[in-house]
């Protein structure tokens, strides 16, 4: 079977890609500096799915100790989660994010280029579409102007990731663009540990309702919407994680550039959200409104047709689960891995 380099996998996404990747019979190796991971999750992963994983501890910027990975291990593809992904944080120190985030694509690129491994996997976000564009995204669309230098750091990465390709025909790259990943794996035992006070709805949902924040603010409630709250497309991420085996399939029969969203196609309102939390885990939140936050979109949902033409892949799981499987893994790990 196919081994598989997860850089950045012992994170969220990663954590998650890799079990889906053991059950369906691949091998795992996981390169990850644990900047914002720990080995546990790994050691999950493995819990989980009674397989093996080979893990190594290594900043992927730096090429150099990153080749022993590749020299140790005949890898058939590569997915690039590696990355920091904070928007508030990008805008107070863009050079560590510019630095970070090509400096670990750049690094990926030479030793796949130096050992003959062609495919690689790129977690890109929704964000490229950038401000200009009509919702719902289709992959077709030009990349748009982004409101913060995390978005623009996906932008510039997908512009490396073509270029490399235009200038090796034997190349095959896959960039994915997710949409609004939540949720947890079903058992619990794997799910989001954001540090620090998080960034995102619903990490900041689930530490409201286990007793770690005292209320939730809304962002904004006079939005061009329904309700008056932003629209997003919320996808479980084990639905993505199975998005990323069907791109494995796909990168290694194929060659040249693909780009495919992984979203539901379905967009929910903040208020919708927290209410469903709610009903789904029969759970308060405390909440309120407040100013709308810089850089928010009203609306943000993918068009998810042609991952199901050309990749025969569509979600499954359905808000309720989203928020169940949350709820389940924030009352098992109320201070996440570190417990
Ligand atoms: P995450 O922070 O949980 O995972 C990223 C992993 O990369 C972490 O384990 C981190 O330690 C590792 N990492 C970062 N820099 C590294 C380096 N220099 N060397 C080695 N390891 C490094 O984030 P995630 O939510 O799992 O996201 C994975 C990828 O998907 C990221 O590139 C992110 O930008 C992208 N993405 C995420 C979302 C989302 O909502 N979670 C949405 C769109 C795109
Ligand atoms: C954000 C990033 C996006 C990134 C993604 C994953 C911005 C502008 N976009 O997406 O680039 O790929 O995270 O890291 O930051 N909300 C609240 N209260 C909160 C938190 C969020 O009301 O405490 C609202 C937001 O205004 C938004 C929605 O919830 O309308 C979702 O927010 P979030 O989870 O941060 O995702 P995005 O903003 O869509």
């Amino acid at each position: 079977m196919s081994t598989i380099l997860l850089a950045g996998g012992a994170g969220y996404i990663g954590s998650h890609t890799a079990v889906e990747l053991l059950e369906s019979g691949y091998d795992v190796v996981i390169a990850d500096n644990f900047s914002n991971s720990c080995p546990e999750s790994v050691k999950r992963v493995e819990q989980i799915t009674g397989k093996s994983v080979k893990l190594y501890e290594v900043d992927i910027k730096d090429a150099a100790k990153l080749e022993n990975v590749f020299s140790e291990n005949s890898i058939d593809a590569v997915i690039h989660f590696a990355g920091l992904k904070a928007v508030g944080e990008s805008v107070e120190k863009p050079v560590l994010y510019y630095r970070n985030n090509i400096d670990t694509t750049l690094s990926l690129l030479e030793c796949m280029n130096k050992y003959g491994v062609k495919n690689i996997i790129f977690s890109s976000s929704a964000t490229v579409y950038g401000e200009e564009n009509p919702v719902p995204y289709t992959e077709e669309m030009k990349r748009g102007t982004c409101t913060n230098p995390y978005g623009w750091t996906k932008v510039m990465m997908e512009q490396i990731l073509e270029d490399t390709a235009k200038a090796d025909s034997s190349m095959s790259v896959v960039l994915l663009r997710y949409f609004n990943p939540i949720g947890a794996h079903e058992s619990g035992m794997i799910g989001e540990d954001p540090q620090g006070i998080p960034n995102n709805l619903m990490p900041y949902v689930a530490q409201v309702a286990v007793g770690r924040r005292d209320h939730l603010t809304i962002f904004g409630n006079d939005y061009p919407t329904p309700d008056g709250t932003c629209r997003r497309d919320y996808i479980h991420v084990v639905d993505l994680a199975k998005g990323h085996v069907k791109a494995v399939e796909y990168v290694m029969k194929n060659k040249g550039v693909e780009v495919f969203n992984l979203g539901t196609g379905t967009p929910y309102s903040v208020t919708e959200i927290v209410t469903a939390f709610e009903k789904a885990n029969d759970i308060k939140i405390k909440y309120e409104y407040g100013q709308r936050r810089a850089g928010d979109l009203p609306e943000s949902y993918a068009n998810a047709d042609k991952a199901l033409k050309v990749l025969g892949w569509k979600t499954e799981k359905n808000l309720e689960d989203m928020c169940r499987d949350l709820w389940n893994w924030q009352r098992n790990n109320p201070q996440g891995y570190n417990k």
